[in-house]
């Protein structure tokens, strides 16, 4: 079992009081963690999720422990492009700086299923929502450099499963090959990695950098959709350690490292990593950062040409 990779702890006591932040599926797993620890720094964090009352709950739950800073709940359904276009406006008509976006919530190994747009469900949750909320911030992102932007991806973009990570821009939402749930995750967590990258260029003397990130294996309610989360958390839990399994605490290391770091700015665009399981095993113990074995990872063309696809597939033409 590797040791897993944890920030300095002057990074975790950095004053981040006076910032703003949004955390995206903030009412679990290490998007909670990761809230919790930005609001200890005294930040203020949107926790943005699509079951506001379990939002709200958490939110309750954390502020109990008299953390310096402060959490706000805000709507937020990635597989709903309306319900990202009103947590945008909501948020810009009642913000005026936003320093990090965390782009956190994800799906995996679904069944079919499509966003109410009609895309795949994990291409459109993990990565199209995402894309939009991004485009949307944008601007005042921009306004607030020196800020971040972290997309959780996953080592999974390299193989998931077995399946190789693939952008298959023929058919990016299963309309003409045979559904399965690893491959569509492994599609939505490599373009995860690619908009981090694709955005670093694009922003390239704004102040605003961007990073992806693989959190590790890490003990959540991701499950859910493979085995019941009893059978993860009860079960299989003594087995699941040993093969590497941490817990959202340990999880959250590299989106934290990712967006406080200041070294992780010297890395614009970078993939940061959590141990992992990769096709070339010398990458398995992670890095921060680490060069992605997926030869798809580190193809300028391709992150170009989903940019342009994912634009034009949100509606911002293009
Ligand atoms: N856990 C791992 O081993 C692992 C490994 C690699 C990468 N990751 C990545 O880490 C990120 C966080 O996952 P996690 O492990 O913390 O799992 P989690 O506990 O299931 O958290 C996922 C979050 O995403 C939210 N979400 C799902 N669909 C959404 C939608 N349509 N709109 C808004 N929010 C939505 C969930 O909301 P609900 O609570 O309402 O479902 C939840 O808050 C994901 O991007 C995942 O791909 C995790």
């Amino acid at each position: 079992m590797r040791t897993p990779l944890l920030c300095p702890t002057d990074l975790l006591n950095l004053d981040l009081s006076s910032r703003t932040y949004i955390v995206t599926g903030g009412n679990s797993g290490i998007g909670l963690v990761t809230v919790e620890q930005l609001a200890k720094q005294g930040a203020h964090v949107v926790l943005a999720c699509r079951r506001v009352e379990e939002g709200q709950q958490k939110a309750k739950e954390l502020l109990s422990q008299k953390l310096r800073g402060t959490i706000e709940v805000s709507k937020l359904d990635l597989a709903d492009l309306n319900s990202v276009r009103a947590f945008a406006k909501h948020f810009l008509e009642n913000h005026t700086s936003l320093h990090g976006l965390v782009n956190n919530a994800g799906v995996m190994n679904t069944t079919f299923q499509r966003t109410k747009d009609g895309f795949e469900m994990q291409f459109g949750t993990n990565h199209l929502g995402h894309y939009l909320l991004t485009e949307l911030l944008l601007p005042l992102i921009k306004k607030s450099a020196p800020s971040r932007i972290v997309c959780v991806s996953s080592c999974f973009h390299d193989k998931a499963m077995g399946y190789e990570g693939r952008i298959d821009f023929e058919d990016l939402n299963f309309e003409k090959r045979k559904y399965n749930g690893w491959v569509a995750y492994g599609q939505s967590k490599l373009a995860n990695l690619l908009h981090a990258k694709q955005l670093a260029r694009r922003l390239t003397g704004t102040g605003v950098t961007t990073a992806s990130v693989h959190p590790g294996w890490v003990r959540t309610n991701l499950i859910h959709h493979s085995m019941p989360r009893w059978v993860q958390d009860k079960v299989l839990r003594p087995f699941f350690k040993l093969g590497g399994m941490i817990e959202p605490w340990e999880g959250a290391q590299s989106t934290l490292y990712a967006l406080l770091s200041p070294e992780a700015a010297d890395h614009n665009g970078a993939f940061f990593s959590q141990t992992g399981i990769y096709r070339n095993p010398k990458a398995n113990r992670g890095g921060w950062p680490l060069k992605s074995p997926n030869p798809q990872a580190n193809d300028e063309t391709i992150a170009e040409k989903l940019d342009e696809v994912s634009r034009k597939l949100v509606g911002l033409g293009s």
